[in-house]
Parts: C-alpha cells; sequence; structure tokens
C-alpha cells in the first residue's frame, strides 16, 4: 500500500506532471484494482485485466502474455481499430503463438529484466538497445504500433508471470501520442495488483485441472485439454445465449465463471467408476453401461455437499449433464441423490434440464466425438456437425445448436487451440 500511497500524493501534489485528472488519478486505480479484485475465472480476469488497462492510459490496444518454460504465450488481445466483433477478436483470443523470453522482443525483454519498457514510436528505436519491435503483426494487419508501454506481471513473492502491453496511447481527439512517465507508474502498480489476482486465479484453476488429472488415472479421455476445451466451449455458447436473451453483464459474468469451473468438472463423477469399465475397448455390456450412468449421481454427491455458488452450478452440470433434451437422457429426475437404492428416470425434458447443464451437453459431446476414445475413433468433422444437426431438438438444445453453428469459426479456433499433444501449453498457463 505505501507505493498507492505515494501515488496518491503526488496525484495531489503540484501539478508538474502534466496530468489529466480525468482518468489519471489514484481513485480511478482503485476502483479499477477493485474490479479486477473478485474475478475468480483466469480468461474473465485477464479479458478485464487488459480492458481495464487500456481505458486507464486510453490505449487503443494491448495484449496479455503469460510467460511458461522460458515463452511468452499470447493469452490475451484487444484492439479497438482492428476487432470490431467479437468474432473476430476471437480468433487471437484463442490463436496459438508464443515467444522466446529473451533481450530480442520488447514483450521478451520486460519478462526477462522486469524492467518496464516505455517507447514513443516502436519504428524509431534507438540502435544501442537489444530489443527490437515486430513487425509482422502491422505488415499482417496493416496495423500501425507507434506508442507502447510494457509492464511486467509480477507477484508479491516475485514471481514473474509475464507482461501486459499497452499499444497506441491515444488524446482527446484520437490521435496516438506516446504515453507518460505517469502512465507506467499508474500502469506499473495496477500490474503488480493484476499478478497477484492472476496468480490466484491460476491456482483455482489448476485445482480443478488436477482433479480432472485423478478422473484421467481413471478414464484416458477425460484429460485436462479435453476439460479446457469443454470450459471454453460451454463459455462461447453462454455469450451468445446471453446476448441474444438480454442478460446483463454482470450477471453473464457471474455465470460464466460459475460455468468455466462446472463445465471443466462436469465429468468428476468419474472417479468412482471401475476403470476397468471405463477403458474397455469395446462396446459397454448393460450393466457396465448402468455403472457408468451413475458418474451423473456421484459427481453431484461430490460437490453438493458444499454450499458455494460454484459447487451448485458443478453439481447441476455434473448431475444433469447426460439429460437430453427430448427426454430420454439419465439419470432423469431423482428425489433423493443420497438414497441408497437409487430409481433412475424418467428423464428430464426441456428447459427442466438446466442452461448450465445443457450448455455442456452440447459441448462434451462435440469433444468426445471429436476425440479419440479407448471406444471409438475420433470423427471427421463433417460427421460430427451431422450429428449434431440430426440431434437438434432430440439430444440438444434446438436453440444451443443454432448458436453453435453460428459461432463454427470460433468453436474450431478452441479446438485448435488446445489440442492434445500439446502438453506443455495445457500443464503451464
Ligand atoms: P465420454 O466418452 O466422455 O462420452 C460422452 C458422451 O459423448 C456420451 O455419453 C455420448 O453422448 C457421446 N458420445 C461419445 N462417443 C460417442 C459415439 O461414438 N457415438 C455417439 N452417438 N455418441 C457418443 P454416454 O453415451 O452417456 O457415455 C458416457 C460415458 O460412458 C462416456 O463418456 C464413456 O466414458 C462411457 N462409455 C460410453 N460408451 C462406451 C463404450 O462403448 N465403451 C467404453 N469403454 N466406455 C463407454
Ligand atoms: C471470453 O469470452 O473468452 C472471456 C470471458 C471468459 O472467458 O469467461
Ligand atoms: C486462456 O488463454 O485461454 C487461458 C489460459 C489457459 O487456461 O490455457
Ligand atoms: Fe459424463
Ligand atoms: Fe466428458
Amino acid at each position: 500500500m505505501a507505493l498507492l500511497q505515494k501515488l496518491i500524493d503526488i496525484n495531489r501534489g503540484p501539478s508538474n506532471y502534466n496530468m489529466n485528472p480525468d482518468y489519471k488519478n489514484a481513485e480511478y486505480l482503485l476502483k479499477i484494482i477493485t474490479a479486477i479484485y473478485n474475478i475468480k475465472d483466469l480468461d474473465t480476469l485477464l479479458e478485464r485485466i487488459l480492458l481495464e488497462a487500456r481505458g486507464f492510459v486510453n490505449a487503443d490496444a494491448g495484449t496479455i502474455y503469460l510467460s511458461a518454460r522460458n515463452h511468452l504465450y499470447f493469452n490475451y488481445v484487444q484492439n479497438d481499430t482492428l476487432f470490431h466483433s467479437k468474432r473476430e477478436k476471437d480468433k487471437y483470443i484463442y490463436s496459438q503463438s508464443r515467444l522466446q523470453i529473451d533481450k530480442n522482443s520488447l514483450a521478451g525483454y520486460v519478462a526477462l529484466t522486469g524492467q518496464p519498457l516505455l517507447i514513443d514510436d516502436v519504428y524509431d528505436i534507438k540502435s544501442d538497445v537489444s530489443y527490437n519491435f515486430d513487425p509482422t503483426f502491422d505488415k499482417k494487419t496493416s496495423y500501425r504500433t507507434q506508442s507502447i508501454l510494457v509492464v511486467p506481471l509480477v507477484t508479491r513473492s516475485g514471481e514473474g508471470l509475464g507482461v501486459l502491453q499497452l499499444i497506441n496511447a491515444k488524446d482527446a481527439t484520437g490521435k496516438v501520442v506516446p504515453f507518460s512517465m505517469i502512465d507506467n507508474m499508474y500502469i506499473s502498480q495496477f500490474a503488480f495488483y493484476a499478478a497477484n489476482a492472476i496468480e490466484t486465479a491460476k491456482l483455482s484453476r489448476q485445482m480443478a485441472l488436477r482433479m480432472i488429472e485423478i478422473v484421467e488415472l481413471r478414464d484416458p479421455g477425460e484429460t485436462s485439454v479435453h476439460a479446457k476445451r469443454v470450459g471454453a466451449y460451454a463459455i462461447e455458447l453462454f455469450e451468445q445465449y446471453a446476448k441474444t436473451h438480454g442478460i446483463g453483464s454482470h450477471e453473464a459474468r457471474t455465470f460464466k465463471e460459475q460455468l468455466r469451473f462446472a463445465a471443466i468438472l462436469h465429468d468428476m463423477g468419474k472417479v468412482a467408476i471401475s476403470d476397468i469399465i471405463l477403458k474397455k475397448k469395446g462396446a459397454l455390456t448393460p450393466k457396465e453401461t448402468q455403472h457408468v450412468h451413475y458418474h451423473t449421481i456421484y459427481g453431484a454427491r461430490l460437490f453438493k455437499s458444499h454450499h458455494s455458488p460454484w459447487d451448485k452450478m458443478a453439481t447441476e452440470v455434473a448431475l444433469n449433464h447426460h439429460e437430453k433434451w427430448d427426454g430420454t437422457g439419465y439419470p432423469g429426475k431423482i428425489p433423493d441423490i443420497y438414497a441408497k437404492q437409487l430409481q433412475f428416470g424418467p428423464g428430464k425434458k426441456g428447459k427442466e434440464i438446466p442452461l448450465s447443464a445443457r450448455i455442456v451437453t452440447l459441448s462434451d459431446v462435440y469433444d468426445s466425438l471429436s476425440s479419440k476414445r479407448v471406444y471409438k475413433e475420433k470423427w471427421e468433422e463433417r460427421r460430427v456437425l451431422q450429428f449434431i444437426q440430426e440431434q437438434s431438438g432430440k439430444h440438444f438444445d434446438p436453440e444451443l445448436v443454432k448458436i453453435f453453428f453460428s459461432i463454427h469459426d470460433t468453436i474450431t479456433a478452441i479446438k485448435q487451440r488446445y489440442v492434445d499433444v500439446e502438453e506443455f501449453i495445457i500443464k503451464s498457463a
């Protein structure tokens, strides 16, 4: 807090810093720190950090890179000039792109040295420095990067998590101007709080993914990368749904945070199912099938004993992710999930199935069909899409199927980002 106090003092002092009191003040800084502090989902958090940082210094664009194994991974990109629609933005968020952490690139330099960089024009960098601006992105997009501010994301304990990069500060008329020393100070301070929030969110994410790794010991199909994809598809489906249903941004954000964890953990109940069944190469006998169906109940029991909103949605999703829109799914209405003698069915139907579960059902089946399982080969995309279309109104909520096809480019981008073989990326970010 000492530094923050200092910033407040500066802010009150003689105005030899040429500050714009409209936005460059410590109160605003406090406000945006508070805004990011309650966000528990990693992706939501990164998106918000970038948005708030850009708003603070009026930057046209920005990127967050997270580091892992000597590389920086492109985790979030925003660019008001280039990305007018959310769809375009998605392609960048989910695209796989990384930089070596060394002194050659701007972001690499900052990650390596822990020192911020403030450059008035990246095309006019002095020749006595090690770093260079990489114009590839500009060339590809005909964007003109000019002023840049790159600050490290370093936690309280001194761990470097990555860098926050802000591009093209704009003045009141929209003209691109350099970032100021004051911008640098505020953003560096903000980045410190942001880094601590990221660390916490990463821990929760890692915890959920580790839980899935336990399931993976039972069922080799339930990998953390499958879980991540299901989580990401679910978020995208919900965002689109929220838009068409006029769900407010605050409510939508809360829902998304819970949905991400619930989707990642949808098959947790498989820990209680014999791996002899789950690893069986051929088709299951009716008795084995019945056993597998219990994973919905076991999952629900696991989360229901706790009481946060996260656990509530995780329970809902675990219990209902194999219900079908037409009422032919399982386990159906269960008066007491703790009963010794459980009677399955009749299946829940249509909107009796919670939205969270309807979304995860579609995400899960899409991903299962698109992946290799011990008992089946991976299906061609065309065949998967045909199946989903066919099952609209049968297995799946028809409205969600429509949404699914309307965002198919994003779905594909997610699939390409979280690839099964790229273990090191999966474990890292
Ligand atoms: P999973 O492998 O994660 O599959 C999830 C859901 O994706 C399945 O739920 C099903 O709705 C869909 N799905 C996956 N593969 C296929 C397929 O080849 N054809 C069709 N039409 N749909 C598919 P479901 O059927 O309730 O199965 C739940 C879980 O039971 C599966 O999770 C898997 O762990 C296990 N399972 C299902 N069938 C078999 C099998 O033949 N052999 C083995 N060893 N396990 C199976
Ligand atoms: C996104 O839509 O990818 C950002 C929001 C989130 O991940 O929860
Ligand atoms: C993301 O960039 O989508 C979040 C980081 C991760 O969990 O891989
Ligand atoms: Fe399941
Ligand atoms: Fe699954």
